[in-house]
């Protein structure tokens, strides 16, 4: 792609989220970010690359979880989405700690800012991409959430409130 145009996909500010997917059999989960497109009921978009691990077991189950990634998970982002889940467990290779969905089978990833128990309501094509369009069927959230964002290739913590 040309260079500029390539820049020009970083200069949005983008929530980092933890896409977890699967069941004890095969589970994986990557880093990836979402953005909401219905309030009533809540329908989210993700976009999942064909080629990434997660991308077979959404396609599997129809379903995820995303974890709102907090301030303190930004190790875990870097790790999540610096390796594939094909041959090696990420569960067991970055320690993982998970909780138990209410509605899904896919396991919340612990210590993140929220968690949505999603289900693929239709997905598109996109280049490489399939975007989903999901619905949040359950969902908590930390007692002091500090999510975690990605600009310009480098990730932020949510600075002061300006309104
Ligand atoms: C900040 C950040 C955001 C990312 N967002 C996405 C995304 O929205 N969609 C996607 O397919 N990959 C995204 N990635 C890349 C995946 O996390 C990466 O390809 C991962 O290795 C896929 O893992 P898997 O093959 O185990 O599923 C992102 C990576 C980072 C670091």
């Amino acid at each position: 792609m040309d260079k500029n145009l390539l820049e020009a996909t970083r200069l949005l500010p983008c929530p980092v989220v933890l896409l977890s997917v699967g069941t004890k059999g095969k589970q994986d989960a990557m880093t990836a970010t979402a953005m909401f497109v219905a309030e009533d009921v809540p329908l989210l978009t993700v976009s999942v690359a064909k080629s990434s691990t997660c991308h077979k077991l959404i396609e599997e189950t129809g379903e995820f979880a995303l974890n709102i990634a907090s301030a303190v998970q930004v190790g875990l982002a870097k790790q999540l989405g610096a390796s594939h889940g094909a041959k090696v467990d990420k569960f067991k290779k970055f320690s993982i700690g998970t909780e138990k969905a209410t509605q899904i089978a896919s396991p919340l990833i612990a210590g993140s800012s929220a968690n949505f128990e999603c289900k693929v309501i239709t997905s598109s094509a996109a280049a490489n991409y399939t975007v989903y369009l999901a619905q949040v069927v359950a969902y908590k959230a930390a007692d002091a959430p500090q999510p975690l964002s990605w600009y310009q290739n480098k990730y932020f913590g949510f600075g002061k409130q300006v309104k």
